[in-house]
């Protein structure tokens, strides 16, 4: 029966999955009289609803919807997906690769083209093949196979009231099963809604649901295998909660984001144990060299877990931009364990850098925080952090979960090889498990950080710089504050001042710095309050982070944010925190919306 259901799912989908991207959005509606209804905007989401409530569309069997993140053709309302060709309407995530060669062919045969998207080639091409072969699903699976690149394109056809085709190849896709209806998503949260269970499609397969079936097959058309999974948290942990925003929310899940990513993490032997392990502990025992992947700011949590796991380890660690890795020519064999490290599973540059390190010999383990998601399928092993569904564009839980997971797998490699001993190992897990309360109490005494941020809301240009591990929460503080407020901000090492950032220092310039615990390694803490003294000299206006009790940094700081004392290696779970409430409250004190800033994507499905 048609019904506005449809619709209304659609956008509520589309509601939850709108931090992924949201330069435009659209939707498609099919009705049994073989009518295609659609309506798409350039902008937020916001936007498309404002058009529905005055344009209404007809009641529907079935509808899709898609919010945009521009790759090919600007944001305006004329790229927005849906894409229709003849009586079928398509929507797509990623990039097709040849889609100018597969223009050019249309194009020559006299289709004439809308937008300038690489989708609407899909569409003409779907269209075609359904013409040919009047079968939705056939269709799809046979321009599944011409098409290059990365690609999740789902499509509707006025002929199939009730049947939405999907596709997946190197781009995200999962099926909701309901009870009367079935859902397509980017992720679980699109349908967590109306139910939890779900199915993990493959790569290269083409999903066909209607109200009361799903079949799967392979791009040949073979029926394929899903495999069933039951998600895990409900929809109200994607609500904010009371929270004005998702980003206030996650910055106070934290200490839960911690706790969870510790929890049941031992065997009844108290060994320390991974989620997903198919590599051979043999192999993990003559790894002589481990190489972090990752992207932003899964990026600087690898940096962090270099200082643990080399110091624990004795194993040298490198960590490398995804993109970075992938397209030069690595040094990594079959003695190489690759860390991939991912909030959402799906960053395709690290998920190409995961299948290029696997080419080479080396075994893949991967740290991420989305069940179901690629990167952790493509993997050796996994580690997932439980962090919870991050909603915000820009990470923070899933960066302390990915710090602690990181931790975890820096101390579980330590027991494997011998390097530390048992009683060492639990000192080390006991300390860890005190983190969530005193990551509690950091975001208790927030409330100066905040006022301060209010104030400083006109900056336009803040530095931060921190030594050993705090040189990756300089970089992440700073990384932040561009993130979300749009303002210059730069992170240093802060032995390198002295090599140039200095000259950066004139009167009232506002300097984060981040000091190590004075119960530390000899001489780093006096040498970064050297650093304070040389900045403020200069007249830098300078913001603290130090430890309870450090009496050493007040005479040099304007302010001095404390946090509880903890291990050195174990500081920046609580020393970055600070710098997300700084970030985020400056942003909102400017009127900006700190969950969507602009321009950003929460997950980068395309390279
Ligand atoms: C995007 C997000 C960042 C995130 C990065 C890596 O750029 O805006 O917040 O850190 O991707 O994402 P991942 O899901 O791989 O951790």
């Amino acid at each position: 029966m048609p019904s506005d259901r449809p619709l209304e799912v659609a956008i509520e989908g589309l509601r939850r999955l709108e931090y992924r991207g949201y330069d435009s959005a659209g939707v498609a509606l099919v009705t049994p009289g073989g009518g295609l209804a659609t309506a798409k905007k350039a902008g937020k989401l916001a936007n498309l609803v404002e058009e529905l409530d005055l344009h209404p569309l007809p009641a529907a069997t079935a509808a899709i919807g898609h919010t945009r993140w521009a790759t090919h053709g600007g944001p305006t309302d004329v790229n927005a997906h849906p894409h229709v060709a003849g009586r079928l309407a398509v929507i797509h995530n990623g990039i097709v690769e040849n889609f100018a060669a597969l223009k050019a062919g249309l194009v020559a045969q006299g289709v004439e083209f809308a937008s300038e998207t690489d989708t609407e080639v899909a569409a003409q091409l779907i269209s075609r093949a359904y013409d040919e072969t009047k079968d939705l699903t056939t269709a799809m699976a046979q321009v599944a196979r011409t098409l290059h690149g990365t690609f999740t394109l789902l499509a509707v056809h006025a002929d199939a009231p009730d049947v939405v085709v999907g596709a997946r190849h190197d781009s995200p896709l999962v099926v909701g099963i309901g009870d009367g209806e079935n859902f397509l998503g980017s992720d679980v949260s699109a349908f967590i809604a109306h139910t939890r269970s779900a199915l993990e499609l493959g790569q290269d397969q083409v999903v066909t649901i209607t109200p009361t079936s799903v079949e799967v097959t392979d791009f040949d058309g073979a029926p394929a295998q899903a495999r069933a999974y039951t998600v895990d948290w409900d929809a109200a942990a994607a609500e904010k909660g009371g929270f004005r925003s998702f980003m206030d929310k996650e910055i106070h899940d934290q200490p839960h984001a911690v706790a969870d990513t510790l929890l049941g993490r031992t065997d009844a032997q108290g060994r320390l144990v991974l989620d997903e392990v198919r590599i051979d502990e043999s192999v993990l025992r003559s790894v002589d060299k481990i190489v972090v992947i990752a992207c932003g700011t899964a990026a600087y949590a690898g940096q962090v877990a270099k200082y643990a796991i080399e110091h624990w380890c004795r194993v040298p660690v490198e960590v490398e931009l995804a993109h970075e890795f992938r397209y030069r020519d690595p040094v990594v064999n079959e003695r190489t364990l690759v860390v991939a490290v991912s909030q959402s599973g799906e960053t395709m540059d690290t998920l190409m850098a995961v299948r290029h390190a696997r080419e080479q010999g080396a075994k893949v383990l991967a740290i991420v925080n989305t069940h179901g998601s690629t990167i952790p399928r493509e993997a050796d092993a996994v580690l997932y952090t439980h962090a919870g569904p991050e909603i915000a564009v820009a990470s923070t839980k899933a960066f302390l979960a990915q710090i602690t997971a990181a931790y975890l797998l820096g101390l579980y490699l330590a027991q494997l090889r011998g390097n530390m001993f048992a009683d060492e190992v639990t000192a080390i897990l006991d300390e860890l498990r005190a983190m969530p309360d005193k990551i509690q109490q950091v975001l208790d005494r927030a409330g100066r950080v905040r006022e301060i941020a209010r104030w400083m809301a006109d900056t336009q240009s803040v530095l931060f710089l921190g030594r050993h591990v705090g040189f990756p929460v300089a970089m992440e503080g700073a990384l932040k504050l561009k993130e979300l407020a749009y303002i210059h901000a730069e992170g240093f090492a802060a032995g390198e001042l002295k090599h140039g950032p200095i000259a950066l220092i004139e009167p009232g310039q506002p300097v984060f710095v981040i000091v190590p615990s004075p119960r530390g390694r000899d001489s780093l803490h006096s040498k970064v309050v050297s650093n304070i003294q040389e900045i403020r000299a200069r007249g830098a206006r300078t913001l603290v982070i130090a430890e309870d009790g450090d009496e050493a940094v007040r005479p040099f700081a304007d302010e001095v944010f404390y946090v509880p004392k903890s291990p050195t290696l174990l500081a920046p779970l609580l020393a970055v925190v600070p710098l997300q409430v700084f970030a985020c409250e400056l942003a909102t004190a400017k009127g900006l919306d700190v969950d969507q800033p602009r321009n950003l994507a929460k997950s980068v499905t395309v390279e």
